[in-house]
C-alpha cells in the first residue's frame, strides 16, 4: 500500500509512505522469544568472560614491566601490588567458568592488546623520571577504566541470568579494579603531576 503526499514548499516535495499491512509480519510467539534472548545473552556473557580472561591474563605479564620502568617507588608499588590483585582475578574469573560449567578460555582482546601497546609507546617516547610516571599512570588508568566498564557489563549480564555466585565474584573484582583506580589518581594528583609541570 502507498500514499503520496504533496509538500508545500517553494519545490513540490514528494513524500512516499509505504505501509506495511500487520498481517504480512512474522507472528512472534512470547516464549521462544524470550528463550532466544536468554540464549543469546548467556553466550555473549560467557564470550566477555573470555576476552577479559584473556585481558587479565595478558595483564599479569604487562604490570611487571610497567612498575620496572616507573620511577617513584609509590607508583611501582602499587603497580606491584595490583599485579597479586590482578592474578586474584584470573582466579576468580577461573570459578566463574567453573560455575557455568564450562572450560576457562581467553579469546583474544584487542581492546587490551591496544591498551598495553600504547603504555609501551608512553615508556619509549618519554624520559625515565616524572613524566614517564605520570605516563604510566595515564595507561594504567585507561585499563582499570577498561577493566571497570567490562566487569560492570559482567555483574549485570550475570545479574540477568540468575548466577547469584558468578555476581558476587565479579562485583569483587569490579571493586578492585575501582580501588585501584582511585590509588593510581591519589598518586598522581600526590606528586608526579606536580613534579612534571616544573
Ligand atoms: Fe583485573
Ligand atoms: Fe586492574
Amino acid at each position: 500500500m502507498e500514499q503520496t503526499f504533496q509538500g508545500m514548499g517553494k519545490e513540490n516535495l514528494n513524500i512516499t509512505i509505504h505501509f506495511i499491512p500487520p498481517k504480512i509480519l512474522p507472528k512472534m510467539k512470547t516464549n521462544s522469544k524470550k528463550t532466544e534472548v536468554a540464549t543469546g545473552l548467556r553466550e555473549l556473557f560467557e564470550d566477555s568472560l573470555k576476552d577479559i580472561y584473556y585481558a587479565e591474563k595478558a595483564l599479569t605479564k604487562a604490570l611487571p614491566k610497567m612498575a620496572n620502568k616507573a620511577t617513584s617507588a609509590i607508583l611501582s608499588d602499587a603497580i606491584l601490588e595490583h599485579l597479586s590483585v590482578t592474578e586474584g582475578h584470573v582466579n576468580r574469573l577461573e570459578q566463574v567458568f567453573d560455575l557455568l560449567g564450562v572450560k576457562p578460555q581467553a579469546k583474544k582482546c584487542e581492546a587490551i592488546e591496544g591498551l598495553i601497546k600504547e603504555g609501551e609507546i608512553i615508556i619509549e617516547s618519554t624520559q625515565e623520571g616524572v613524566v614517564r610516571d605520570a605516563g604510566i599512570i595515564a595507561a594504567s588508568q585507561k585499563v582499570e577504566h577498561y577493566e571497570i566498564a567490562s566487569y560492570g557489563t559482567l555483574v549485570a549480564f550475570a545479574k540477568t541470568l540468575g548466577k547469584t555466585e558468578a555476581v558476587q565474584l565479579l562485583t569483587e573484582t569490579l571493586e578492585e579494579e575501582k580501588v585501584a583506580d582511585t590509588k593510581l589518581s591519589a598518586i598522581a594528583e600526590s606528586a608526579i603531576n606536580e613534579e612534571a609541570d616544573e
